[in-house]
């Protein structure tokens, strides 16, 4: 597959690379750059400088991570990050290799220093600290220390336990920060890093989501060129913001291409395919796969397995619909003579999470957790070349270009929703009897979270049919019969989540709902748990 044009690559004036040495919070960093309208990467510290030099960055801000910079092995400062006369912002271990590497000292704290402390600023007219008060709370997490500064580095602030909490050398615009700014508990971290970026490195703040549609439009055009595109449409918010974005692009050399496989939620083919066609005037072929589904995943109860199976099945059917999407000579036999296909493209709204956490590609610490059907699960001999404009955002900041593209509210906060569908929300095998018992249970979810007034609030809330079989009585009968979990949790962009404190009586009228209105089922238990260590899926 061919490199990805990234949104800030073209048109965006600002860039700033977030070197990962892997900290937990380093995709944070990236997303607290983002949120000051400056577009940012996170590459891996050992990523090729040709690479992070393409990117033309206007400043770079090296992540914390677990390592001592005296470990044997311990991921190194790359030379050119000194070399370049660019802004540097280090967090934690990204100072201690500032320090290291400029002449200063690093050592072993006495005691290591891990949550909650009180900075103290040493230098308020430092442009770090710009709007910043005397003290302030920040959050601490290191074993080593800064011992001695180095030549041309003034100590900016301290706390109890680091002297040099803060050090910065302000002619070579390079700083360091013992604590994370990026996390909650520095309340002004954001401000900290808003400082860095527009009173160090000088940024204006370029990066809207209008300047993100401007140059995703743009970066379209010129990939695809007199190519026609194949959109893969779910009727959820990325596909859709992706969709439009391309429509934008090329106009009617898009079609698209919606999918029931047979695992969506009550009514939602009916309604996507409505949409689409007379909200969003987009060319749609919609296809009743739910058959060829339904018998691949015949037996099958793994979750990894069905996974792969439908991301397969999806581009089967996708391919099937090759010749009315190109025409007819993208079919020509090898050796006929047809006149010359034009270049034929898929596109996915495929998101930053789920490249994280399908791939280590992109960030070396993030292990794999599922195969997004839409990423890790496309068979290898695919026949498309990718369109991927949402690739390097985060949902919430597709929601944002949701709404600068002007479509409705309620499909740009319509809670996320996988693409193999309820598939993975039923544990075991999937029938279509079992998909009908849990998109029954998931639409009582549904209408009673509505009528509560919760549905913005809460992230997803959806229902899980598990094999768990238990004893009840109904009437003055004994009962033998399923068990289901309901999941409702908030999240920011679905990286981390909590489970969602739902009030008794929305929780008691979804439970005595779904024991009474959905066969089979005697027994209803709310999911407690957070992401991590679970994730929000079941499977
Ligand atoms: P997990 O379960 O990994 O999910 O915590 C994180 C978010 O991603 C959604 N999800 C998917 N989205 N294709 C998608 O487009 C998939 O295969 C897929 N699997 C999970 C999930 O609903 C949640 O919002």
């Amino acid at each position: 597959m061919e490199p990805q044009v990234r949104p800030g690559e073209k048109g965006a004036s600002e860039m700033v690379v977030v070197l990962d040495f892997g900290s937990q919070y380093a995709q944070l960093i990236v997303r607290r750059v983002r949120e000051q309208h400056v577009y940012s990467v996170l590459l891996p510290h050992d990523a090729p400088e040709e690479e992070v030099m393409a990117l033309s960055p206007v400043g770079i801000i090296l992540s914390g991570g677990p390592a001592s910079v005296y470990d044997p092995g311990a991921p190194q400062l790359p030379d050119y990050v000194l070399r370049g006369g660019l802004p540097v912002l280090g967090i934690c271990y990204g100072m201690q290799l500032l320090a290291r590497a400029l002449g200063g000292e690093v050592l072993p704290s006495e005691r290591r220093e891990y949550g909650p402390a009180e900075l103290y600023i040493n230098d308020l007219e430092s442009p770090l600290w710009e709007g910043m008060p005397f003290s302030l709370p920040v959050w601490m997490s290191h074993g080593d220390a800064i011992a001695g500064l180095p030549p041309g580095f003034q100590a900016l602030a301290s706390t109890d336990n680091s002297p040099v909490a803060a050090m910065g050398d302000p002619a070579r615009r390079i700083y360091g920060v013992q604590f994370h700014p990026e996390v909650v508990h520095t309340p002004l971290g954001k401000d900290i890093i808003r400082n860095f970026l527009y009173s160090v490195c000088g940024c204006i703040g370029a990066w809207t989501p209008e300047s993100f549609i401007a140059s995703t439009v743009r970066a379209i055009r010129e990939r695809v060129g007199d190519g026609r595109v194949m959109g893969a449409l779910s009727g959820g918010v990325d596909s859709t913001v992706a969709a439009t974005l391309v429509r934008q692009a090329v106009g009617d050399r898009l079609t698209c291409v919606f999918v029931d496989h047979g695992m969506l939620r009550e009514g939602e083919a009916e309604t996507n395919v409505r949409q689409f066609r007379e909200h969003l005037r987009l060319n749609v072929i919609a296809v009743d796969a739910s058959e060829r589904f339904m018998s691949a995943l015949k037996g099958v109860t793994d979750p990894e397995e069905k996974r792969r199976i439908i991301g397969a099945m999806f581009i089967r059917v996708f391919e099937d619909c090759r010749g009315e999407v190109f025409g007819p000579q993208d079919t020509a036999e090898p050796g006929e003579h047809r006149p010359k296909a034009s270049p034929a493209f898929l596109l996915q709204g495929t998101l930053d999470p789920d490249v994280i956490e399908s791939t280590t590609k992109d960030t070396k610490s993030a292990a794999r957790i599922k195969t997004h059907h839409n990423v890790g699960g496309l068979p290898s001999d695919i026949q498309f070349r990718l369109v991927e404009p949402l690739k390097f955002l985060f949902k919430d900041e597709v929601r944002e270009v949701g709404l600068a593209l002007g479509l409705p509210p309620e499909l740009v906060y319509k809670q996320p929703f996988p693409g193999p569908g309820l598939a993975v929300r039923i544990i075991g095998e999937v029938t279509p009897e079992r998909v009908q018992m849990v998109a029954r249970a998931d639409a009582i979810v549904r209408e009673e979270i509505a009528a509560a007034g919760l549905d913005r609030e809460v992230w997803q809330y959806f229902a899980v049919l598990t094999p768990v079989r238990s004893v009840g009585v109904m009437g003055d009968g004994r009962t033998y019969l399923n068990t289901v979990a309901v999941r409702a949790v908030t999240s920011q962009d679905g990286m981390t989540a909590d489970w969602a404190r739902l009030p008794y009586p929305v929780l008691a009228r979804i439970s005595n709902r779904i024991v009474n209105e959905v066969p089979g089922v005697n027994r209803v238990v709310y999911d407690i748990s957070s992401k991590p260590p679970a994730t929000i899926e079941w499977e």
